[in-house]
């Protein structure tokens, strides 16, 4: 199992989760390194033939049939291809790269989990893996914030997963379309406001943060007046990437590498690197 090699996967579905961002499931081998074992937070390099080859977060958690999920935005060349990509379309997979969030630390403790926009592709990663060994982890709570209610991910699932208590759900959304639903339980507010008037246990609470750098000086800065302390706020830092596996430098923060050593890092490890959060 060599996860630096490329194998096949074919698009079993493309769901349109908003106007611009499909879930793709991609089956492919289930012994494959790509498909075998990850961590939430990891991720894989996708390539389209003639295309090009871009990192991706595992959106999903393992499968007993090698599917993977991926839940991607169409930017720019290779993602926007991918918009017209079709179930039995083939595309190459290789990974798991990166480090992924320390599930073993999280055992036994409460999570707070902070989503901002995308970042909920990964962050969907951690509750799936959470939810599958439930009995292990105290109170979940997910705050969650988008620009619009539209471009709010994986809604019913979310609600699913509040309504059978498996997590506390807090919403926010910057603004309301003039054509859009009201969503009774989601506030009109940024991302950090949705830490006011929170109650944690902070000797036992651990932060998993993934969304737009601009927010997470907020967020972090929410964690420490919640009394969390910086080993157990995890960021997850997505910098553009080239090689993916640690050769070009491309991704540096500070004396870090986010394709190797991250791209999740504790605030402790971040703190004092000039540029790390922004
Ligand atoms: C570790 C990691 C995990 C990622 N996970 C996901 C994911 O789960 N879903 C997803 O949709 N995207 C994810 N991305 C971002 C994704 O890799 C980029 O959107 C993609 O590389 C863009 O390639 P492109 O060829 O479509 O765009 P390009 O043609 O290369 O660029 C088009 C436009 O997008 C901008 N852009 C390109 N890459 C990035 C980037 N990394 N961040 C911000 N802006 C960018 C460019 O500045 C340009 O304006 C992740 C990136 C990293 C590093
Ligand atoms: S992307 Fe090349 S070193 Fe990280």
């Amino acid at each position: 199992m060599n996860s630096h090699l490329p194998v096949s996967a074919v698009i079993t579905s493309a769901e349109a989760l908003t106007k611009n961002t499909t879930l793709f499931t991609l089956l492919t081998d289930r012994n494959s390194a790509v498909a075998a074992a990850f961590l939430p937070g990891q991720f894989l390099q996708l390539s389209l033939p003639g295309v090009g080859e871009i990192p991706i977060s595992y959106c999903g958690y393992l499968s007993a049939d090698g599917s993977i999920e991926l839940c991607i935005s169409h930017v720019g060349r290779v993602s926007t291809a991918l918009k017209s990509a079709v179930p039995g379309a083939s595309a190459g997979v290789r990974g798991p790269f990166g480090n992924g969030f320390p599930l073993s630390m999280y055992t036994g403790k409460d999570l707070l989990l902070i989503a901002g926009g995308l970042g909920m592709a990964p962050l969907r990663s951690l509750l799936l893996a959470l939810r599958a060994e439930r009995h292990r982890y105290g109170r979940v709570t997910l705050l969650y914030g988008a620009r619009e209610a539209g471009a709010l991910l994986f809604l019913d699932e979310l609600r699913e997963m509040k309504k059978c208590g498996a997590i506390e759900l807090r919403l926010a959304v910057d603004r309301i379309e003039s054509d859009s639903e009201p969503l009774p339980d989601c506030r009109i507010a940024l991302l950090p406001a949705l830490m006011d008037q929170l109650e944690v246990d902070p000797a036992r609470t651990c932060a998993a943060i993934c969304g737009p750098p601009v927010v997470y000086p907020y967020l972090v800065a929410g964690a420490h007046t919640l009394g969390v302390a910086d080993e157990r706020i995890h960021l997850s830092l997505e910098r553009r990437m080239k090689c993916g596996i640690g050769r070009c430098g491309h991704c540096a923060v500070g004396g870090y590498l986010c394709c190797v050593d991250g791209p999740v890092f504790s605030y402790a490890e971040l703190a004092g690197i000039e540029g790390a959060l922004g």
